[in-house]
């Protein structure tokens, strides 16, 4: 059984961190698997809790600024990025200094991707551990991140030394990441810090929109994998289409459909009178929709008697790229038609 960690029991997380465990800690997007960044048998233990591909990097977890300028060179364009948005859901990708993290962090890039999330008790736990913590989302790998403990446990329990419990996380998406290490900056993963947000500090962004190639090597080595996807089919609903999927759910009475909408939807489309459907809100917007999505999806996949999830699609601008990007995956980019 791994423990919670509370508040009044940082320390003990730390220590467990200081001797090589694992210990999962909250942040302001989801939930992250921690081990001490420079103890690489700790770091071994990550892949080997998750599942996750070797060749998948980690993302350096730092207290503060400063932490970072021991192992990588902040240039200009990282300087600002940090004074404007950190601590906050923003990945930088920087070059590091030569042998200054290990291959197992860095998946042999000469780059390294770092992190200062927004939450206290996490910051706290880096602090009294010393060290930067190492941190996937702490999810069974090809699952959605968790949002809550109960879902850190749900996949890793047993398998950790603990979680640090801060409730439910803000946000609901990892964050964002960004590649400064070549010319252009280049958006790797949108997250809650948009493509606008970036621009007012960088001249110029760049999304890369293409699917990544077999025999491609992909920028973020993460985006190549399914992800995020339940048991069931999932679906991706545009707003003209939900008197559509009304009438499919009403005509097979004898199949369980889970229905992922905002509460307008729901009621607006008589959802409500169908006994066959299971809801889960996504709130009335695109940022609780953020929020609710990956609890949403975990809780349709343990339900067994759901075999199809149709989920509200949202327009693809600032948190709705995001939003979309995962939804996407988790429905391997099946729309309803
Ligand atoms: O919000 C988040 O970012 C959460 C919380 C826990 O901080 N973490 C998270 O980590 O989502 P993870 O490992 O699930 O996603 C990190 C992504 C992966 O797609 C990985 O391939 C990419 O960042 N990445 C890490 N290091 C990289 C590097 N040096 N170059 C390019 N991509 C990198
Ligand atoms: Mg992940």
């Amino acid at each position: 059984m791994s423990t919670v960690f509370n508040e009044e029991t940082i320390q003990e997380a730390a220590n467990q961190i200081k001797a090589g465990n694992l210990v999962a800690f909250p942040t302001e997007t989801v939930y992250g698997l921690g081990a001490d960044a420079t103890n690489e048998t700790a770091v071994k233990k990550v892949y080997q809790a998750k599942g996750r591909p070797s060749d998948n990097p980690l993302i350096v977890h730092v207290a503060d600024v400063s932490q970072v300028e021991k192992y990588a060179v902040i240039n200009d364009r990282a300087r600002k990025l940090m004074d404007k948005f950190w601590p906050g859901p923003l990945t930088i990708i920087l070059p590091i200094k030569p042998n200054a993290l290990s291959k197992t962090v860095t998946g042999g890039l000469n780059t390294a991707a770092f992190r200062n999330p927004a939450n206290k008790k996490t910051i706290e736990l880096i602090k009294l551990a010393g060290v930067p913590i190492v941190g996937p989302s702490a999810n069974t790998s090809g699952k959605p991140s968790p949002t809550k403990v109960e879902h850190v446990l749900h996949d890793l329990d047993g398998k950790i030394a603990g979680v640090l419990d801060d409730g439910e996380t803000k946000i609901g998406v990892e964050s964002t990441v960004i590649d400064i290490s070549g010319e252009i900056p280049s958006i790797l993963r949108p997250g809650a810090i948009t493509r606008e947000d970036l621009l007012t500090v960088l001249p110029n962004v760049q999304t890369p929109h293409h699917k990544v190639g077999k025999n491609e090597i992909p920028k973020a080595p993460g985006m190549k994998y399914k992800h995020y996807a339940p048991s069931a089919q999932v679906y991706i609903v545009k707003d003209e289409k939900w008197n559509e999927v009304f009438n499919l759910m009403k005509n097979k009475p004898n199949e369980v459909f889970g229905l992922m909408a905002t509460d307008k939807i729901y009621s607006e489309n008589g959802f409500d009178k169908l006994s066959n459907v299971k809801f889960k809100t996504l709130g009335n917007d695109v940022s609780s929709a953020s929020y609710h999505l990956f609890d949403g999806l975990r809780t349709f996949d343990l339900d067994d008697s759901i075999k199809e999830i149709y989920a509200q699609g949202f327009d693809e601008t600032k948190l709705g790229v995001a939003y979309m990007n995962r939804l996407k995956k988790s429905s391997g980019n099946t729309f309803f038609e």
